[in-house]
């Protein structure tokens, strides 16, 4: 039975008793640099009972492994396993050195467990940058061992953007691996440092199965490992109550080097542990289609999320057959600060936010609004403005408060007079190259927009708060007829769900 503890200097302690070791701290960088989210004991055990063909032999990963939660509860699950493994190996990284006596704490009480049921327990707490220790290894440089392998890898990744310029990313890149997040990062190394067979859960935001920069991490993992299941929380804080979690998270289990099933589980729950679990077999074809180049991995829950899809992939357009174009608003607000003005004035043009949105319309000015409604109009913005015309608009984020997921509306120039306006960079606006369209083609866009359906289906594949252009641009639309019927027959912006639902359905 042995702990072994290296800090970040590379001093090995081994064999005695559980010891902090003192590297330095870096309490003064912030909870949030580290992506500090820890994973509830519930949630953990939950994560540890996916594991499918636990070996004799266990090896197990916790990349970032905080206090040690992941980590305590395979082993927890393991030593009440039948049959019991032989030996339980773990390699435990975390670079934050504040939590290095707590993570000893739990690989001391995990070997206690062990020594109780009779299994050989040794671990190594390595307080080191998982990924400036792993990438070279994996890279294979000339002079570097080889990668230690492991046959089981538990892991709830930080979640933070990396820049391309920074030396994580340039880690990563070197070890074959291209992402701007860590988490996607962490999990990408996480995989190749799996021998075959070997399994993973991971808990992670559920933006790698549609994000559009995601694609490159979608390849690595589709294409080595078996995916087996994905669970989805439904409610985007009950798992990690009291933390800041912002993102809808999923739980995937995947081997590495096994053939794709036929089926996969796809579970979902509300977060709580108190609450139930539901859970479908669903052909994994329908999960990742097999012609699509983006390799989105689509969360079919429901069956709701079935019908939607099955409308949704029949409808006959696409935005280009439409004549249309999706872009995000040009104006970036910090980066115009000084054109922006708070009211219109003789040298201005109206500035939409999304909190000019009301009700289907925009409603502008605002009065009282902590976001200026005005940018300045001369040569300097005439880049980023755009002539009046009919545009349709689409958030870009939600808040959690928010019914829907894809919240449309309508510009209207006869509302807000001005030769040119400038939509800010949080929303989508539609055009025609570059100018507006026509107010029926418009109005049913809008409303198509809006309804459940499209709502429904945009939430299957994305867990994000998020509506990005290319999200757009990828669904399919009904055709321009059809739009127009559904633009005549609005009698108001203002109807309700139901009635606007039903207005869409009937001109199908
Ligand atoms: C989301 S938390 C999860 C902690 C723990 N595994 C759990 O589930 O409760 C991620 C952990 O990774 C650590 N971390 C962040 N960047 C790291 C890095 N480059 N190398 C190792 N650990 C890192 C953080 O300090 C944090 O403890």
């Amino acid at each position: 039975m042995t702990i072994a503890t290296i800090s970040k200097k590379g001093n090995r302690r081994s064999g005695g008793p559980v010891e902090a070791v003192l590297s330095p701290d870096p309490g003064s960088l912030k909870r949030r640099e580290l992506g500090q989210v820890f994973t509830p004991g519930p949630v953990a055990d939950f994560m540890a009972s996916m594991f499918e063909m636990l070996p004799r032999e266990v090896d197990l990963l916790d990349a970032g492994a905080g206090y040690g939660a992941l980590t305590e509860a395979v082993v927890r699950r393991l030593c009440r396993a039948r049959p019991r493994p032989k030996r339980i190996s773990v390699t435990a990284y975390e670079v934050d050195g504040g939590a290095i006596e707590a993570l000893q704490a739990t690989v001391g009480r995990c070997m206690q467990e062990c020594v109780q049921t009779g299994i050989d327990f040794s671990a190594n707490v390595l307080n080191e940058d998982f990924i400036s220790a792993m990438a070279p290894l994996v890279r294979g440089d000339l002079f570097s061992s080889p990668p230690p392998r492991f046959n089981t890898a538990i892991v709830n990744p930080p979640y933070r953007k990396i820049r391309s310029d920074s030396a994580n990313r340039q880690l990563l890149r070197s070890a074959g691996i291209e992402t701007s997040n860590l988490y996607t990062g962490f999990v990408a190394l996480i995989i190749k440092l799996l021998a075959k067979g070997g399994e993973l859960v991971a808990i992670t935001p559920r933006s790698f199965c549609n994000g559009p920069y995601f694609k490159p991490f979608r390849s690595i993992f589709l294409d080595t490992m078996s995916l087996r299941r994905l669970h989805v929380f439904e409610s985007r804080s009950a798992a990690f109550a009291g933390d800041d979690v912002l993102q809808e998270n999923v739980i995937v289990h995947a081997v590495k080097g096994e053939p794709r099933p036929d089926c996969i589980v796809i579970s979902s729950s509300s977060g709580r542990p108190e609450d139930p679990v539901s859970r479908r077999d669903v052909d994994y074809r329908e999960v990742v289609l097999h012609d699509d180049p983006e390799q989105f991995i689509h969360l079919l829950m429901e069956d709701r999320h079935t019908k939607a899809r099955m409308v949704m992939e029949g409808l006959p357009a696409t935005l280009a057959d439409l004549g249309l174009t999706v872009s995000t608003g040009r104006v970036v607000d910090y980066r115009a600060a000084s054109y922006l003005r708070q009211g219109p004035g003789h040298d201005t043009v109206p500035l939409i936010y999304p909190c000019h949105f009301n009700g289907g319309l925009v409603q502008w000015p605002k009065e009282r609004s902590r976001k200026p409604n005005a940018i300045i109009n001369d040569d300097r913005t005439l880049d980023l403005l755009v002539p009046a015309g009919v545009y349709v608009l689409v958030k870009r984020f939600t808040s959690k408060e928010e019914r829907r997921r894809v919240v449309a509306c309508l510009y209207d120039p006869e509302r807000i007079t001005s030769p040119l306006v400038g939509f800010e960079n949080h929303l989508n606006y539609f055009h025609v190259q570059g100018h507006g369209m026509t107010m029926d083609l418009a109005k049913g866009l809008t409303a198509f927009l809006n309804s459940s359906v499209v709502d429904t289906y945009f939430r299957r594949f994305s867990g994000h708060t998020q509506v990005n252009a290319t999200d757009l641009r990828s669904l399919r639309y009904p055709n321009r007829s059809t739009l127009e019927r559904i633009g005549q027959i609005l009698n108001s912006p203002e109807m309700s769900q139901e009635e606007l639902d039903d207005v869409v359905r009937r001109a199908q």
